[in-house]
């Protein structure tokens, strides 16, 4: 089947949060919902609380509901939320501890939906996953709906079925739907934390991957592990079988989902040009969602948790530039004052999805609890709950 393409409007909206600097920190929910964006509606009490009013009722409202909530943050969240985080991670660390924290009886999830619904998937069935806006998604796993994937996945299985066959790989930040296909069909879900470990494993049963949807992590881990570029074909999902011919896709090793994270292509080898001119001893640190001729022009490349521990535990007068969101790096920045670390990018974008969580919405949810009211619960369907445990707990295994 061949539909139109569309531009999703989170990646639309990404451009309407650069800004200097100095304006980054939040302001009140009203001043930043008036740049015309599509967020969740939320009564108008919460619009016009300033930063010290919010901070103040949320920690009112936290000490009201103990330990019956636990709140996760995201390491891309503001620092206006991170602050309330009891555990922050990457997307791999908090589906692990989704999956062990299992006293609360409310998980706040304080990241995008993706993360909050794998939080649904993986913790105990007497919990109730919120995320405190309903409209963060990630505009990368929107470039994978679920009848697109079902589509390529027919096709494929036509193309190869009796050649090999092909494993289903898909990124963490994907639809539940994608995750219940690949536990169905031998697959596994990754992160970037173990995506070289997964895409490996697959390739023990499996003659070809199907990598969904991020094509730059799953190029660049492809490289990795040895696979030439020329052994990979994109699947673009506007085009019939992808854009390839039946010869192609057989002789592919890889097939990658023609999906991208509209934050980290912004980062690029003339950016790193400019880095090590300015800086000889710079070490270039960036994210694996960067395409791969920014990846393999710098020194290092790895998931949120692998960017932050580099750094943190970095000797003192070292320079980093590094290659991922701008909430992060202004944060390692703020915390390694005996370090220089900056953006790779001059010009400072946050992933506009993750921005959605504001802290005018985590207190709207948690002042919900704390009057009974569950306000924004994740749910998944049993069947899909099921299928995409399959592929989680085969992640969770191999790592
Ligand atoms: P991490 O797993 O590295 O935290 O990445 C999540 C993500 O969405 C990066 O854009
Ligand atoms: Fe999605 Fe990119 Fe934002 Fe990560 S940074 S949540 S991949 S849009």
């Amino acid at each position: 089947m061949v539909r139109p393409a569309t531009i999703p409007i989170t990646e639309l909206e990404h451009a309407a949060f650069c800004k200097p600097e100095d304006q980054l920190p939040a302001k009140s929910l009203a001043e930043e919902m008036a740049v015309n964006v599509r967020w969740q509606s939320i009564p108008s009490d919460y619009l016009h609380l300033s930063a010290e009013e919010l901070d103040q009722r949320i920690h009112q409202a936290r000490q009201r509901l103990g330990s019956s909530v636990t709140v996760l943050g995201h390491h891309y969240q503001r620092e206006e939320v991170i602050k309330y985080a009891d555990f922050q991670g990457d997307s791999f660390l908090l589906s692990k501890e989704a999956a062990n924290q299992t006293e609360a009886d409310y998980i706040v999830f304080c990241g995008v939906h993706f993360m909050a619904e794998t939080a649904c998937i993986l913790c105990a069935p007497h919990q109730k996953v919120i995320l405190p806006n309903i409209t963060a998604g990630c505009s990368m796993a929107d470039m994978a709906p679920m009848e697109d994937v079902d589509d390529a996945w027919d096709d494929l299985q036509e193309v190869l079925g009796n050649d090999g066959g092909i494993a289903p790989i898909t990124y963490m930040n994907s639809i539940a739907g994608i995750k219940a296909l690949c536990g169905r069909n031998g697959g596994a879900v990754c992160t970037s934390s173990n995506a070289t470990a997964v895409v490996e494993w697959a390739f023990q049963n499996s003659q070809r991957v199907l990598f969904l949807p991020d094509q730059h992590l799953g190029r660049n881990t492809g490289i990795k592990l040895g696979i030439s570029p020329n052994d990979m074909v994109v699947w673009n999902p506007f085009k019939p079988l992808g854009g390839n011919t039946s010869q192609q896709l057989r002789d592919a090793k890889m097939v990658l989902w023609q999906g991208h994270c509209a934050v980290h292509t912004r980062f690029n080898v003339s950016q790193i040009r400019a880095a090590r001119e300015r800086y000889p001893d710079v070490t270039v640190l960036v994210h694996p969602e960067c395409t791969m001729e920014t990846v393999q022009a710098a020194d290092m490349n790895g998931s949120t948790e692998v960017i932050r521990k580099a750094i943190n535990e970095a000797a003192p007068g070292t320079v980093w530039a590094v290659g991922t969101e701008i909430s992060l790096v202004n944060r390692l920045a703020l915390n390694n004052p005996d370090k220089t670390v900056f953006c790779l990018d001059p010009v400072t974008c946050p992933c506009s999805t993750m921005y959605r969580i504001h802290p005018a919405y985590l207190l709207w949810v948690l002042d919900g609890l704390a009057e009974g009211q569950v306000i924004n619960q994740i749910t998944v369907p049993e069947q899909i709950r099921e299928d995409s445990k399959i592929a989680l707990n085969r992640m969770l295994a191999l790592r």
